[in-house]
Order: C-alpha cells, then structure tokens, then sequence
C-alpha cells in the first residue's frame, strides 16, 4: 500500500514563460499574459481542491519595469481588469486575497482594486491567495529594517521575519518555476530558506493540474531535514541513535 501524499500547506509558483508562449503562436506578449490569467484562475482551483492552503504567485516583479513599455501598460490593465473581472468569483469559492508588493509605484486605479480585492475577501479562510505584484525579495528586506530602523526596534531574525510583507503566512514548503529557467529571480529571499524547488519545462500558460500532481509527488519522495541528520529524523524521539546503539540493530 502506498502512503497518502502530503499536501504542501504554502505552494508558492513563479508563473514564468508567457512571453514565450504567445511568441510560438505569433501572437503579442500580452496574449500570454491573458492565457496566464485563466490558468491561474485554475490552478487557485485546483490548490483549493487539493488541500492547500496558501497560494502564492509572482505576477509582477521589481525588475519587470525595465520590459518595453507597451508590455508593463498591457499588465497594469490586465491586472486592473482581473480584479474587476474575479474577485466576485474568489470571494463566492472562499479564496482570500492579499496583494504583496509596493503599492506607490502602481496607478491609483490599480491601488484601489487591489485594495477593494483584499476587503472584499477580508473574512474568507478555505485558501489564502497571494499575489506577488511589483515585488522583490530584495525589496521586501530593505522595507521590513527601514520600518524596525524607523520604530527603533531591535533587529532580530524573528522581527525581521515579522516585519515581511509575507509575515502572514507560513514559509512556503514548496517553490515551483514553470517555463525551463532554475533560478529564482529575486522571489521570496528570505522565505526561501527551506523550501523544497521545483522547476517544470512546461510554460505557465500551459501549466494544469497533472504538472500541480507531479510537483507535489516530487515534494512528497524529498526528505525535509532543516540542518538535522536522516538518523535524527527517523528515529522516533528525534534523537539519532548513537554508534553503538545503531550496531546493535
Ligand atoms: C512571466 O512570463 C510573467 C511576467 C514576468 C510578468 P514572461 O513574460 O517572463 O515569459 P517569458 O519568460 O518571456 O517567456
Ligand atoms: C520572474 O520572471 C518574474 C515573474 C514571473 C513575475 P522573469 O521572466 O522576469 O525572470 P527572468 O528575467 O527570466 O529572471
Ligand atoms: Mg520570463
């Protein structure tokens, strides 16, 4: 009999390879941004489906600024229009939404949304969905010490972690790339530490519940040891057996 898989709590996706996508179609960049949309819309699905209970996308990141800007204005109005477009949807199927990112650089249009998307879902608990949006790792850090350097306080591994505009949830379990590139591009720096990798060849728009399965069936054969020993975590009082101990057996 094979053992139930464990559902990962945190999933965390960098949702990469659009502008590939729309480019093997001979479509514009933006298409594969709008293709982007309706597989998220899925994927928050499936999570929700599957047990998870956080959900945390990178859909803009500090870097993103520097694409052509015909392509930053079309994912400023996309995402204006999918927050118009699926909150009413995220709010009926118990999805609860936060924005994570620097709000000042975004047009008071988008502010808005984002913030009548995050009250509007206020009292939901099935699935926190994260969306990362004008975000980096790197900025992240820089804005948690500049708000314990302005209060005074003491700067500690615990109130740096509590001063993270992720600070409401656990650390991901599991980080999964699509579109073939291993790297994390400045998502979730600090977050990281400890989470399980996943990189997929697939491209996000073509990213669907089968990849979600196998991501997860990898997570499930990792051995999470945190700096312990494989001996340590597999004997039951979490102590590792000493030498002489282990000979015996
Ligand atoms: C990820 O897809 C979405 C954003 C960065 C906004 P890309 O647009 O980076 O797609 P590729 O990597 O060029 O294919
Ligand atoms: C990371 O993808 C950012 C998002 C998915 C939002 P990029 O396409 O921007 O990353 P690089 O430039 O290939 O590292
Ligand atoms: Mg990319």
């Amino acid at each position: 009999m094979t053992a139930p898989q464990v559902v990962p709590h945190h999933i965390a996706i960098v949702m990469d390879g659009n502008g590939r996508w729309a480019n093997r179609r001979f479509l514009p960049r933006v298409a594969g941004h709008k293709q982007g949309v309706d597989v998220l819309r899925r994927c928050v699905k499936d999570c929700a489906q599957r047990g998870v209970s956080v959900l945390t996308v990178f859909a803009f990141s500090s870097e993103n600024w520097n694409r052509p800007a015909e392509e930053v204005s079309g994912l400023m109005d996309l995402l204006a229009m999918a927050l118009a477009r699926e909150v009413p949807q995220l709010k009926a199927d118990g999805v609860r939404l936060f924005f994570v990112g620097e709000r000042a650089g975004l047009s008071a249009k988008v502010r808005a949304g984002l913030a009548q998307g995050e009250a509007a879902t206020a009292e939901n608990t099935r699935l926190i969905l994260n969306v990362c949006f004008n975000y980096g790792g790197r900025w992240d850090i820089t804005q948690a010490a500049a708000k314990l350097a302005g209060q005074g306080a003491p700067v500690t591994e615990a109130s740096l972690a509590g001063a993270l505009a992720l600070s409401h949830v656990p650390d991901p379990d599991l980080i999964i790339r699509t579109g073939g590139e291993q790297r994390l591009s400045n998502f979730l720096l600090w977050q990281a530490a400890y989470a399980e990798l996943y990189f997929s060849d697939k491209l996000w728009p073509e990213f669907d519940d089968a990849e979600l399965g196998q991501a997860i069936a990898a997570f499930n054969q990792r051995e999470r040891r945190f700096g312990k020993t494989s001996a340590q975590l597999k004997s039951p009082d979490g102590v590792a057996p000493s030498m002489a101990e282990a000979q015996k057996c």
